[in-house]
């Protein structure tokens, strides 16, 4: 026990320290100019918190960031002590969690270049300031557009009818209402060639201060998976074959990238089609003449031909009430699947195949495009597959036939042949619903072994294991 007086001057010198104090989940925005003296701040008290630095401009600087969460140091630097950790930053984000049962203190420790400015925050719900595990998702690209996306939130929550009144919903002729409130998410893209955005802070703020090359033709939110909702981003007035480098920044404190993409060539003549509420996953080039009465463009439900959409309504209709003659809900055909699984994987796979996806070739093994890749897969060693393209000339019949013939060639990327699978898994037997074998000649309308495996039981043993990836390419098409 320390005798009163010392235990005053203790705590006289504590106050003395730290002038400043760093609030309880909120953000800090510093320069060089407002650093308080002494350069330290008193931290709150938390069970579990945790102590984020982010950098948010790009000079190089030696400096340091110590904290203590220990009542008797006041000044934790390199000399370190009982409770002082340094707090590491890389690549311009440091982060650091401990119990602060009692408060503690973080001090900067070096001198400060003039422009330089950063952020700093505690919190006792997880870092503040984070590069995300979710990647910006790309839907395609024409030669001047791309179609992206935010990371996901909200999923849906599926609640399955029940027997006796097992009422399946009809396709979606209109989007689901939004969610009230949203992460504001921001996108900035710029051509990766010039490396300027990756050799920057990872960092919210930093990226936040970029401009972005390219405009924002429209951003809406869209529904576009189970995964939940997303910002999507129609992108107009890019340059074509360019590699373009993508993040996306959540409010203003969290990265979400760096994810890359390639816009199509000049000659590349497929319109982007969004907006389809029967098919949400239908976010990608697809075989037709360029839209009329567009002005982002685009094919979108106002005004994709009749003739497609009705169709596909009729057996999205159609094929609902076949399922559902079967005792849905109250007979069951599998322990793990029920119709409404079986309707929900159908209709995905029925998007997949009514809507071809345009893709392309790329023009030389050095600038592989966003549809084709071949060279060597760093991780792997492995030689990267080829995307299942499949050549259309005019003389085609075209895969859907209610796309009119296209006075044009172009190449088709197939869908990924789990779709199929999905539904073939999902639906009952009776229904009949079968895939072609992939030792057979599935590999003529489907992409195979992308995902999977060729053989049945290689679930994710396909190379490169995924439809597409964050570098940009695209292998086979899955909605
Ligand atoms: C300080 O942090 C250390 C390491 O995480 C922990 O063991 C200790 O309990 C903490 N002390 C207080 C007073 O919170
Ligand atoms: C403290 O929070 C961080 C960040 O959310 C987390 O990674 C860590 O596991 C937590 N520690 C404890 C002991 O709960
Ligand atoms: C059956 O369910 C549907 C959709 O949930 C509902 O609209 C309908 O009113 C229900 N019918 C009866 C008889 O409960
Ligand atoms: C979203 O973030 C941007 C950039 O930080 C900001 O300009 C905008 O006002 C924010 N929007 C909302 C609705 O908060
Ligand atoms: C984006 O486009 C969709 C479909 O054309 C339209 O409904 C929406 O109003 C547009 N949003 C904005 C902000 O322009
Ligand atoms: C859907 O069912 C109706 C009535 O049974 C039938 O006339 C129509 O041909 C079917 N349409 C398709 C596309 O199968
Ligand atoms: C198809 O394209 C060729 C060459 O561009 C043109 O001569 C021909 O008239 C076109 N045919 C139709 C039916 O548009
Ligand atoms: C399909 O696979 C067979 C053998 O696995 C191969 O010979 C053929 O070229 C492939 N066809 C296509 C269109 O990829
Ligand atoms: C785009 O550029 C990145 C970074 O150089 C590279 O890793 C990626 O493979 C490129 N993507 C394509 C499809 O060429």
């Amino acid at each position: 026990m320390l005798p009163e007086t010392l235990l005053c001057l203790v705590n006289a010198a504590l106050i003395q320290a730290a002038t400043a104090s760093l609030s309880l989940n909120a953000i800090l925005s510093l320069n060089s100019q407002d650093i308080p003296s002494p350069p330290s701040f008193s931290l709150p008290a938390a069970q579990n918190l945790t102590i984020t630095v982010a950098y948010c401009s790009s000079e190089t600087v030696s400096t340091r960031f110590f904290v203590t969460n220990s009542t008797t140091v006041d000044d934790p630097g390199p000399d370190g002590g009982t409770d002082v950790y340094e707090i590491t930053v890389n690549q311009g984000l440091g982060t650091f969690s401990a119990p602060f049962l009692d408060g503690g203190v973080l001090a900067i420790d070096g001198t400060l270049s003039d422009d330089f400015s950063f952020e700093i925050a505690a919190s006792d719900s997880g870092p503040m300031h984070e590069v995300l595990a979710t990647f910006p998702l790309l839907g395609d690209t024409t030669s001047n557009q791309a179609l992206l996306f935010s990371p996901p939130f909200d999923p849906p929550i599926f609640i399955d009818p029940s027997y006796p009144n097992y009422t399946l919903p009809g396709p979606s002729l209109s989007s689901p209402l939004p969610p009230d409130s949203s992460p504001n998410f921001t996108l900035l893209i710029a051509p990766t060639s010039s490396q300027t955005l990756t050799s920057l802070p990872q960092t919210a703020c930093m990226m936040a201060s970029q401009t972005s090359s390219g405009n924002i033709a429209n951003e809406s939110l869209w529904l576009r998976d189970e995964d939940g909702w997303r910002t999507q981003w129609l992108m107009a007035g890019l340059s074509p074959q360019t590699n373009y480098t993508a993040y996306v920044i959540q409010d203003s404190q969290k990265l979400s990238g760096p994810m890359y993409f390639v816009t199509k060539s000049a000659v590349f003549a497929c319109p982007l089609a969004a907006f389809l509420p029967y098919c949400p996953g239908v976010t990608y080039a697809i075989p037709l003449p360029p839209p009329d009465n567009s002005e982002l463009s685009i094919y979108d439900s106002t005004n994709l031909p009749i003739t497609i959409s009705d169709i596909l309504t009729t057996y999205f209709t159609n094929f609902t009430t076949t399922l559902t003659t079967q005792a849905c809900g109250r007979d069951y055909y599998s322990p793990l699947q029920t119709c409404a699984d079986c309707q929900r994987a159908y209709f995905r796979w029925l998007c997949s195949v009514s809507f071809p996806r345009c893709g392309e070739q790329s023009p030389s093994t050095t600038t592989t495009t966003s549809s084709s890749s071949i060279g060597t897969s760093l991780s792997t060693g492995l030689p990267s597959p080829t995307s299942a393209l499949q050549a259309q000339t005019t003389s085609s019949v075209p895969r859907n036939p209610t796309f009119s013939p296209l006075n044009m060639t172009y190449s088709v990327l197939m869908p990924c042949i789990e779709t199929c699978q999905a539904a073939d898994r999902a639906c009952p037997n009776f229904l009949g619903f079968a895939c072609p074998l992939a030792r057979f000649n599935a590999n003529q309308s489907y992409g195979v072994g992308y995902i999977d495996g060729a053989e049945p039981d290689q679930q994710g043993l396909g190379i490169p294991g995924q439809a597409q990836d964050q570098w940009g390419n695209v292998w086979c098409n899955f909605v």
